[in-house]
């Protein structure tokens, strides 16, 4: 196969736009609130790799997941591009999840019963993806370099071998957005190095834009800029 020849070379990465997002936790009686984030406002410009680093619990989690389409804020805006998503319905956001977004996680979260291909292309399978996915599994495969591994299950692999193909899933539908949380929390210090120019070299290749939530400076440098998460708020660190 020629490389790049079934998918176009530049996914168009998205804008990312907060405006005044507040968020709380828990409206039990027992449990009472918990406020994550205070009136938070803020923009990344479509194509960058930004960096979100904070203590823990300040909030980190809860920005890729409301940029994610995962949860919605409790006040507030979120705008992917043009469009709202703190307003679409719980459809909407599946929708948007599935065709726009990639999600990579600490703990990998790979499909246990289904093989390194079966597992990459899911997110193809969920979006009624027809053809060329065998060619796009395929050129995936190849970019996460573990074309060899195919047909092989989860609990076969390594730490880092496992969040390569969590990688592979997260971009095999060219999701202009690509989130990653502590992708490399619970790797040792190589194999993250690996996953994190894993990272890079997607970023460059695919042009999303890139937010990556991490406790690590050396992570951190990977990306554009960092932005400080403290106490569910955020400020912007200069770019290097
Ligand atoms: N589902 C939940 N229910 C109640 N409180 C929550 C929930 N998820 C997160 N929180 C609280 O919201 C705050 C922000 O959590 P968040 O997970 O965003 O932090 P984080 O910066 O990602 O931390 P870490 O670095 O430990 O991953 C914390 O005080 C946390 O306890
Ligand atoms: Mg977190």
């Amino acid at each position: 196969m020629q490389p790049g020849m079934l998918v176009s070379p530049a996914t168009m990465g998205l804008t990312i736009r907060l405006d005044e997002v507040h968020h709380e936790y828990g409206r039990t009686e027992e449990a009472g609130t918990v406020t994550a984030l205070e009136n938070i406002s803020l923009e990344i410009p479509a194509g960058d790799f930004a960096v979100l680093m904070g203590p823990s619990g300040s909030g980190k989690s809860t920005i890729l997941n409301l940029i994610g389409a995962v949860d919605r804020p409790t006040r507030g805006r979120v705008m992917l591009g043009d469009r709202e998503i703190s307003s679409m319905s719980e459809r909407d956001l599946t929708l948007v999840r599935r065709m726009k977004i990639g999600f990579i996680f600490q703990f990998f979260n790979l499909i246990p019963t289904l093989t390194v291909r079966e597992n990459i292309e899911f997110p193809l399978a969920l979006g009624g993806e027809r053809g060329g996915m065998r060619e796009r599994v395929d050129r995936v495969l190849d970019e996460i370099a573990l074309g060899h591994r195919a047909s092989h299950y989860p609990n076969e692999l390594s730490g880092g071998e496992m969040q390569r193909v969590a990688i592979g899933r997260a971009v095999v539908h060219d999701p202009p957005l690509l989130l990653a949380d502590e992708p490399t929390g619970n790797l040792d210090t190589r194999t993250g190095e690996r996953i994190l120019e894993l990272i890079r070299s997607i970023h460059q290749s695919r042009n999303p834009t890139v937010v990556m939530a991490t406790h690590s400076d050396r992570a951190a440098s990977f990306g554009d800029y960092v932005i400080d998460v403290i106490d569910g708020t955020v400020g912007r660190r200069e770019p290097r």
